[in-house]
């Protein structure tokens, strides 16, 4: 699959299958995010992978009682200690692991597995559950699996809405 065939073909996915996620696959979406760039490749997050039932049951509370969190057989919290603020003003930590959260959601395109970023989640809730240390922040989670549904794909506005060129802005 080409990077383009996976990006066209990522949808969010809201129903799973209970068929767990192979070792070789879930190794080969961690990989993915372990390759994404950061600033100043301090590659400050740290991906907690839970794949125990029970605990994936507790997660749905913590995400909102989005019930599909329960039914994937997998689930990534993306995390970050790092609090330093870039020259543009924005904190690194939300920027590089939403890159490197991105880039598992695409390597897991191209294994057959589906996910959907999650921002509706209780950030304290989730690290009781999983116990992320008190200085991390959790960016960003995704519940991962094979998908029960074949969702359409959502409208994008057209470039002419998004693009400015040079210096005349839209
Ligand atoms: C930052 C962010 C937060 C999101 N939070 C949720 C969420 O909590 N629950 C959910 O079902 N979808 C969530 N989504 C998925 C979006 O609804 C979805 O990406 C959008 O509708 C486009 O659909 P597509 O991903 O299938 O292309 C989120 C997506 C992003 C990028």
């Amino acid at each position: 699959m080409q990077v383009y065939e996976a990006i066209a073909a990522r949808k969010s996915v809201r129903k799973y299958l209970p068929k767990p996620v192979e070792p070789e696959k879930l190794n080969a979406v961690l990989e993915a995010g372990r390759d994404a760039p950061s600033a100043r490749n301090l590659q400050t997050w740290r991906f907690v992978v839970v794949q125990d039932k029970e605990l994936l049951e507790k997660l749905v509370p913590a995400c909102g009682n989005q019930k599909f969190v329960g039914e994937a057989t997998a689930f990534l919290a993306v995390c970050s200690d790092d609090v330093h603020e870039m020259t543009c003003n924005q904190l690194a930590a939300p920027v590089d692991c939403s890159i490197a959260l991105s880039f598992m959601m695409l390597r897991a395109t191209e294994v057959g597995l589906s996910t959907c970023w999650l921002g509706h989640f209780y950030e304290d809730q989730v690290k009781a559950l999983l116990n992320i240390p008190a200085e991390y922040r959790v960016i960003a989670v995704t519940p991962l699996g094979y998908a029960a549904e074949e969702p359409a794909a959502r409208p994008r506005k057209p470039l002419s809405e998004l693009v400015a060129y040079e210096d005349k802005w839209l």
